[in-house]
């Protein structure tokens, strides 16, 4: 059985580092196809480079633009490839424009497509990544899910429930297999930060970005922590928080450019919270014993909340404050998800044995 993968973005590098040796064990041949997305050393090579992911066999090109920019270009050179090497499958990943964009030029042409991190839901239609996953979910003829509650929302959608496997989350097993490797790795020192002496930001969600009013907000809360934040600042957020006059270095929030995996996992671990509107920090928090605020009006993540890792805060200064508070108060000795383990991996590659089922009609 041969396979593509596709990456584009810097949460999907993440959830294919565990992933390519598996499918090498399981006897199923996969290479990467990188769309290009995201680009910058700091947010692609880094991770190809932590995780030993091997170096994507087709690069695209993409780049930036507005969504339908960017997923069109995606879709356009993606078809030409799927045309040209004809996999048994697409496997995409997550809930960015590439992975739409995959699943759209596979369906059409006749790929199967596999999405791992099926089914999770925010039921919020203005952000990008949830009509993503919707749209993702009903083309594709195989769904891998990372949580229980996942399933029962496809099945509500329709899907149907044999293309369906609850086989955990894969963000969950890249942290458990890549903790131990940085046992020592002391990151926060390196900017003037205390372990468990710290807050851990990071902010890129349009909803918080491209509204002033809110960053502002995100900012003074930051600025009156009880403890320094340490804020390592996607691209997207530089510019708009620059914009505003919000880059100062002031009141203890210490600016940095974003850091690769294996550090950020260092800086989560050593915070005493995390404050974040990311998927993939709520959940590594979560896997972590690191209490987390999540700077958003809704979160597909809802699990993690109900464990007691996390818990919301409208952008406004005093909800986050409070929020903060109450992390930096609450105990630590949560119990994990279901299945968010080391066998994550294992699982995606016996439901993949096990037979992708076409969709009606191919
Ligand atoms: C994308 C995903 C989002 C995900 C995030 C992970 C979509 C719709 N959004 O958002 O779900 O949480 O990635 O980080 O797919 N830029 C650079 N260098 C890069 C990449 C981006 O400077 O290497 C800047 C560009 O100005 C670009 C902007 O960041 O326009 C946004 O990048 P884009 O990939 O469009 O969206 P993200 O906000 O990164
Ligand atoms: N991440 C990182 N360096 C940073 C910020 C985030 O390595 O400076 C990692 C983080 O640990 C997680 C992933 O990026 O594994 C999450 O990606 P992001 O927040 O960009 O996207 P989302 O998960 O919200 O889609």
């Amino acid at each position: 059985m041969r396979i593509i993968v596709v990456v584009g973005a810097r949460p999907n590098f993440i959830k294919v580092g565990p992933l390519m040796p598996a499918l090498a064990q399981g006897g199923i041949e996969a290479d990467i196809v990188h769309t290009g997305q995201h680009y910058d050393a700091v947010m692609s090579d880094v991770f190809f480079s932590d995780l030993e992911i091997p170096e994507p066999r087709w690069s695209l090109g993409v780049g930036s633009g507005t969504h339908a920019v960017q997923t069109g270009t995606a879709m356009m050179r993606l078809e030409e490839l799927l045309l040209a090497e004809r996999p048994d499958a697409l496997l995409v990943v997550g809930d960015v424009n590439s992975t739409l964009a995959g699943a759209l030029a596979a369906v059409k042409v006749h790929v199967p497509v596999i999405h791992l991190e099926a089914g999770l839901r925010s039921r919020d239609m203005s952000m990008p990544e949830e009509v993503n996953r919707l749209v993702t979910d009903q083309l594709s003829a195989m769904l891998l899910t990372p949580v229980a509650e996942a399933g029962e929302n496809l099945i509500a959608e329709g899907v149907a429930p044999e293309r369906i496997h609850f086989v955990g989350n894969i963000m969950a097993e890249s942290v458990l297999r890549n903790i131990e490797r940085i046992a020592d790795r002391d990151v926060c020192g390196a900017h003037g930060m205390e372990p468990g002496s710290y807050v851990l930001a990071t902010v890129h969600r349009p909803e918080n970005t491209n509204h002033p009013e809110r960053l502002s907000q995100i900012v003074a809360a930051f600025a009156a922590s009880p403890l320094p934040v340490l804020f390592p600042v996607h691209p997207r957020t530089r510019p708009s928080l620059a914009e505003h006059g919000l880059d100062g270095e002031s009141h203890g929030v210490r600016l940095v450019d974003p850091v690769g995996y294996l550090d950020m996992l260092a800086l989560e671990r050593d915070a005493a919270a995390i404050v974040t509107d990311s998927g993939g920090v709520q959940e590594e928090a979560c896997m972590l014993h690191t209490p987390c605020v999540t700077v958003r009006r809704n979160t597909e993540r809802g699990v993690t909340i109900e464990v007691g890792a996390n818990r919301l805060a409208r952008a406004y200064a005093e909800e986050i404050s409070s929020a903060l508070d109450e992390a930096l108060a609450s105990a630590r000795d949560w119990q994990v998800p279901e299945r968010w383990d080391t066998q994550v991996s294992r699982r995606v590659v016996d439901a993949i044995l096990s037979g992708v089922i076409p969709l009606l009609g191919y």
